[in-house]
């Protein structure tokens, strides 16, 4: 195989630049020359029709649509023409390559593409006759190497066929090199919707007529032969697929093409595989450096023993498509276009891993090299590659703790299949079978030692990975069914994967998850124990949990009694456990949990766990920073993400409540009171509580009264609640047997709330007790008493200050 370098007369650089310089110097008949137009970002963050972007036409959307303001740069373009190499990701969505990367020599998720365009200016004889010359004159392609293709027409759709395309080719190729082409291959579409048209595909033949025999590759075209490639695409942009399927005519006619880069810089570089380029030599070397693997040798299918050629492709292919998408800004998760990202990521880490031998963290290393080689046609490249690295090591790291786990259980699945289409076998004879008193499992260890030879047995069906272990791989080891698939297609015996199954368990997760069943958006960030979940955590023997310590809120330690990920109780979570939102049940909490209009705690769970490097090594464990504090039939779910580690069931954590957050509510809580007090004291006793809202930045008190307050009542209400702040009243809390507490003068409950008994009672300005042995006595009319399961501060001052910024009817008389 030859070496490419730089020193090649045609490097990738130089290919790109002379498509560009081509164009630029082909003013042609039309009112400008071709303008460079940098490549739009390679994540279309204001297309929500497409993933990634597919095509340099993207960005040229609103112009073939003529929705693109005129005065803006890109309406300037109406009527022009433009050139560039633009950034493209084919992977999820309409045009997906993903599947085919690794496998074959042409195949890519990132790559570029050269394109020129018309807007409204030329049409299919320039952009024809340019393109001819551009390959054949200047880089000099032998035109009896190329073939053409035209759209034949489709009747049904009462589309023509492209005769003037095909007379124009004809002018210009033997007749024999021109070929008719139907929907699929020559009518090219940009998504569900947006604008399309007829296409003319130029393809070329790696071996060409000096070939015995004066071959004529016609028939290979468009047949995937890995010799026979297209390389360059014209389209002829005439209409506007809508939603619904119709073809609407555009008014009026655009030229777009794209060619891929690094197909063409293969043939100029005289070899057999894009991945034999200096495109992807630097890389290459740098995934042997990271890796330790031996040299890539650049080996297909069956003759990539180990797959290790297969694995360099895929690996080099990925790392480009990564870092551009995470430098333009997208992030791997678990949605949407995240979610592709994950899984190409997860992709390579599992080829680097199992066939290179390589170590978590190699992936990330290899952004550099990408950046090196790219950064100066894709500045952008330069910015912050440190951010793109770090991105990316903190995937590799997360999946890499449950990759080797998921693998052995892959494995374990796999052996279950074969048991199970083995177990109805009938040996052939020609096995050999041992002695009568072999026992049956070294039987079946034989069997399998044949299958993996791929000596001849007969299977009473096939080798099918159970819908269970490969949603179980999915769920708990974050394997996305397509690596799963993978894997299965790597054996050298056929093995599939129940994926109908599959998709049939994740359906009824989400439907599950949707249907008031246990409860979990990420969209909303909520996760909520139904009925189902709560009465399973009973069977598990976990007690509702012991929050009395929530009141004082200092640190305290407790035990993790369970994990629910939204749908089930995990053993154990890790930040590769692929789910968004985590609930950790303890035994007991000093966290608040959302209640009585108060809003939740926030603050961390830290796990200390005995390790063999020390007897307290903070690594050994996690951090979980909980987001939301809920109550559910008095399961206290600790809601939020893993920042780092893991946390197992069992665990012995240290519980550090956000007391920011928590005096800046209590505050607000204890203002909330005096302003009740206020307002029966301003607006008399017809003043009833009917909601109110306990936040850190704010307070909100619903009340009833009959008409709106008066501003010079307002000002008399602010004035009572800063009195009684600047008075520095204690504040007081106990519990009491709910008739006595009932008996309080002036004591302010909800109507229609039910207490518990005992109550807590919350007062200011007089001890609980003290109320509890007189309670009728007139004095207490002037204190704040409320039943009351919030949080206060322990005296008004801690307050500091109150203001009203607004009243206002939210219903009648409230
Ligand atoms: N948009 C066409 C394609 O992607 C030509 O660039 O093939």
């Amino acid at each position: 195989m030859p070496t490419p370098t730089s020193s090649h007369p045609w490097p990738a650089s130089r290919v790109r630049q002379t498509f560009i310089d081509f164009f630029r110097s082909k003013p042609g008949p039309g009112p400008q020359g071709h303008s460079f137009v940098p490549s739009s970002t390679v994540v279309p963050l204001d297309d929500p029709t497409l993933l990634f972007t597919n095509a340099g036409m993207n960005q040229f959307k609103p112009i073939f649509l003529g929705q693109a303001d005129p005065a803006s740069n890109l309406g300037r373009l109406r009527g022009g023409r433009a050139v560039n190499s633009q950034k493209c990701i084919r992977a999820g969505g309409k045009h997906n390559d993903l599947e085919d990367v690794g496998k074959d020599t042409y195949h890519h998720t990132f790559f570029e593409m050269l394109g020129n365009w018309s807007f409204g200016d030329y049409f299919k004889k320039e952009s024809i006759t340019w393109g001819m010359e551009l390959l054949t004159r200047v880089f000099g392609i032998p035109r009896d190497r190329l073939y053409a293709t035209y759209f034949q027409g489709e009747p049904s759709l009462g589309l023509e066929p492209d005769i003037e395309t095909r007379d124009i080719w004809k002018s210009l190729l033997p007749e024999s090199h021109v070929l008719p082409g139907n929907m699929k291959d020559n009518f090219w579409e940009m998504g569900d919707t947006g604008p399309c048209g007829p296409c003319s595909e130029i393809h070329y033949d790696r071996i060409g007529p000096e070939a015995r025999g004066g071959r004529n590759a016609a028939s290979l075209v468009n047949t995937g032969d890995p010799d026979v490639l297209e390389i360059w695409n014209h389209v002829f942009i005439q209409f506007n697929r809508e939603d619904g399927g119709t073809l609407k005519p555009l008014p009026a006619r655009h030229v777009d093409t794209g060619m891929g880069l690094e197909r063409l810089v293969s043939i100029l570089q005289n070899v057999r595989s894009n991945y034999d380029t200096d495109v992807f030599a630097p890389i290459f070397a740098a995934i042997e450096r990271a890796t330790g693997a031996r040299s890539y040798m650049g080996r297909l299918g069956q003759d990539d023993d180990g797959n290790i050629d297969t694995a360099y492709r895929v690996i080099a292919d990925h790392i480009r498509t990564l870092t551009f998408a995470i430098t333009d800004g997208a992030t791997p998760s678990n949605l949407g276009r995240g979610y592709v990202l994950r899984r190409i990521l997860r992709r390579a880490v599992r080829y680097g891993r199992q066939m290179l031998g390589a170590r978590t963290g190699f992936f990330s290393q290899l952004v550099p090299v990408v950046v090196q080689h790219m950064g100066e046609a894709y500045p952008e490249l330069r910015k912050d590659p440190a951010r793109v690295e770090n991105i990316i090591r903190e995937e590799e790291e997360s999946f890499g703790r449950t990759l080797d786990r998921g693998i052995a259980l892959f494995e374990d699945a796999l052996d279950e299949a074969i048991d199970r289409a083995i177990s109805r076998v009938r040996i052939p004879r020609a096995i050999p079978y041992g002695s009568p008193s072999l026992d049956a499992r070294e039987e079946l260890r034989r069997v399998k030692e044949k299958l993996a030879k791929r000596e001849q047995v007969v299977l009473a069906g096939p080798i099918v990975i159970s819908s269970e272990d490969a949603f179980k791989l999915h769920d708990t080891y974050g394997f996305p069914i397509d690596l799963t698939v993978l894997m299965a297609q790597e054996r050298p015996y056929k093995v599939t994967v129940d994926v109908p199954g599959y998709d049939g368990l994740m359906a009824a997760a989400k439907e599950k998850a949707r249907s008031g069943g246990a409860k979990f958006t990420a969209a909303t960030g909520r996760i909520e124990l139904d009925a189902d979940a709560i009465a399973r955590l009973a069977h598990m023997g976990v007690k509702p949990t012991d929050d009395i310590d929530k009141f004082h809120g200092r640190d305290i330690r407790a035990t993790v009694k369970a994990i629910f990920n939204g749908l089930n109780f995990d053993e154990h979570t890790d930040s590769a456990s692929n789910v968004d939102l985590v609930g950790i049940i303890l035994d007991k909490t000093n966290f608040y949990a959302e209640m009585g209009g108060q809003e939740h705690d926030a603050g961390r769970l830290a796990v200390t766990r005995e390790s063999r490097s020390g007897p307290s090594d903070l690594h050994a464990g996690g951090e979980f920073r909980v987001d939301s504090v809920q109550s559910f039939a008095g399961y206290i779910l600790h809601i939020g993400h893993l920042v780092k580690g893991e946390i197992r069931v069992g665990d012995d954590v240290q519980l550090s409540i956000d007391h920011g957050r928590r005096s800046a509510i209590a505050s607000n809580h204890t203002a909330t009171h005096l302003l009740n007090l206020a307002l029966r004291e301003t607006l008399g006793d017809g003043v009833d509580q009917k909601g109110s809202l306990v936040a850190p930045d704010r307070l909100r008190f619903d009340f009833s009264h009959p008409r709106p307050v008066a501003p010079e009542e307002l000002a008399a209400i602010e004035c009572t609640v800063r009195d009684q702040i600047d008075a520095n009243q204690g504040v007081y809390a106990e519990s009491a047997p709910l008739f006595v507490a009932k008996s309080v003068n002036g004591l302010r409950a909800v109507f229609g709330e039910t207490y518990p008994d005992p109550v807590r009672v919350v007062s200011i300005g007089a001890r609980v007790r003290d109320l509890l042995d007189d309670p009728t006595s007139a004095l207490w009319l002037d204190n704040s008493i409320e039943f009351c399961g919030g949080t206060h501060v322990q005296s008004t001052k801690a307050i500091g200050d109150f203001a009203l910024t607004s009243e206002e009817a939210v219903a009648k008389g409230v």
